[in-house]
């Protein structure tokens, strides 16, 4: 993500690729309105299908692309290239799945789930005594999601309609959470890491790929609604975040990755993507 400031036009990659202004709120951003945003602009690359959306979109400089391609495209290793092929949009910025020690029979729930990438591979790991959910907000994530899932012919993946800080899942009902660079994009994330704290079974897991600030993001960068989509002004600086991640309850906390990369200028902050694990721990069990 090639950063700008708010009188300059974002480059033409990421979630703001389709649109040709920054578009900066002189007042402050209700939740609400955050949220419409996000849903237009993640609507907008569900339907685009391969036109000029997403990191891959082939119309920023090459330096933007570069630049945006170390954050956002981690590569996913040995795995199935048919599930890669239908359902990566290059939205994500890690590779959750990779860390998420999930075993046959579990159940795992997916947040953000966009086209399914993550869920398929979830379900393929969990096999069919388990399940795999992706729940999203976006309507047309969900239809481009189960339309991969009738392509691939997987069956034990579901996606469910919902919003992560009060998602419409049982309590104590999931082994594994995964999410790949989402939780930049809630507005309240204590909400959202005490739903997963509330879904997640006693000596459950979490495994968040996500974008985190050093710094905190000026009050400029955080009204731009541009770069909220592009998973830039929600970031929250890393202690902070990891501290949030505490207050909820998880314990054992592990940062399996991180990444940091340069913005085009210079910035007060900097943006790092991260791979973390937490556990939900059993009363009895003290964690670290
Ligand atoms: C950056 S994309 C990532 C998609 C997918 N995880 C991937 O790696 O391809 C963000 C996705 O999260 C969804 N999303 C954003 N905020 C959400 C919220 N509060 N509740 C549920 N879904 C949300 C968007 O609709 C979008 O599909």
């Amino acid at each position: 993500m090639t950063m700008h400031s708010e009188t300059e036009k974002t480059s033409c990659c990421g979630p703001t690729c389709c649109s040709d202004e920054n578009e900066v709120q002189s007042h402050a951003i209700t939740e609400d309105e955050l949220k419409d945003s996000i849903r237009a602009k993640y609507g907008q690359i569900a339907e685009a299908a391969g036109s000029c959306c997403g990191p891959n979109c082939g119309c920023g400089s090459e330096t933007d692309e570069q630049v945006l391609n170390v954050m956002m495209n981690d590569k996913y290793a040995s795995v199935d290239q048919q599930i890669i092929d239908a359902a990566d949009l290059g939205l994500g910025c890690g590779t959750p799945t990779a860390f998420a020690d999930m075993e046959e029979g579990m159940r795992v729930l997916d947040l953000g789930s966009g086209a399914g990438i993550d869920v398929f591979l979830a379900a393929k790991a969990v096999g069919p005594t388990g399940k795999a959910i992706g729940l999203d907000m976006t309507d047309e994530m969900l239809k481009r999601a189960r339309a991969n899932k009738a392509k691939l012919g997987i069956t034990n993946a579901e996606f469910w309609k919902g919003e992560i800080e009060d998602m419409p899942v049982e309590s104590d009902s999931i082994d594994r959470i995964i999410s790949n660079c989402v939780i930049n994009l809630v507005p309240d994330k204590r909400k959202a890491f005490s739903e997963m704290f509330r879904v997640l079974k006693s000596g459950g897991r979490f495994t968040i790929s996500d974008i985190v600030s050093i710094g905190q993001i000026p009050a400029d960068v955080r009204k731009d609604l541009e770069l909220w989509a592009g998973c830039v002004a929600g970031a929250l600086d890393k202690e902070e975040y990891l501290q949030i991640v505490r207050d909820a309850g998880f314990t054992n906390l592990k940062l399996e990755k991180e990444k940091s990369f340069s913005l085009e200028k210079n910035m007060s902050f900097g943006i790092e993507s991260i791979t973390l694990t937490a556990d939900k721990c059993p009363p009895s069990v003290k964690g670290q």
